[in-house]
């Protein structure tokens, strides 16, 4: 399990947190756990009501909708944002595929930072530009 200054640094680096300093990054991790997985373990299944936003601090973890595989997200980057913010079930399994850690906030620690300080969203709102512009441009099957 990693130390908390870890921690702290791991979420710093991460787009989404890149505006907290050091002692409001503090608080979040307070506010939060670190969860681990092995590989194959499902982390966000497809379809529940999601209660949690994920951070991966260390690992793999593939975003699959059926046999498709939308995204392969690694240190740094985070998920299951979607079912938060629009309080709809979670759009896709999230699947550990390698040994992972990450960093989880409830639904409520996650409304409340985001409120506190929405120079947060921007960040999340690139990369859901980013996330949209590849499902765009990947073959249909
Ligand atoms: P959520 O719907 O809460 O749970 C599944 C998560 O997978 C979703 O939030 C996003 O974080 C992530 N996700 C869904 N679709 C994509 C995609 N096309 N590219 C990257 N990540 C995605």
């Amino acid at each position: 399990m990693a130390g908390t200054q870890e921690v702290i640094n791991a979420l710093g680096s991460i787009g989404f947190f890149a505006g907290l300093n050091q002692k409001q990054l503090k608080i979040v991790v307070e506010s939060g756990k670190e969860l681990s997985y092995k590989a194959g373990d499902t982390i966000v299944e497809e379809g529940t009501m999601g209660v949690g936003f994920y951070m991966v601090v260390d690992g793999k973890v593939e975003v699959r909708k059926g046999n498709k595989v939308l995204a392969t997200l690694a240190k740094g980057q985070f998920f299951g944002e979607m079912s938060l913010i629009d309080e709809q079930p979670r759009s896709a399994d999230v699947v550990a595929v390698l040994p992972t850690r990450c960093f989880t906030i409830s639904t409520w620690v996650f409304t409340a930072l985001v409120k506190e300080h929405p120079e947060l969203v921007l960040p999340m709102l690139k990369e859901f530009a980013k996330r949209l512009r590849a499902a765009q441009s990947s073959p249909t099957s």
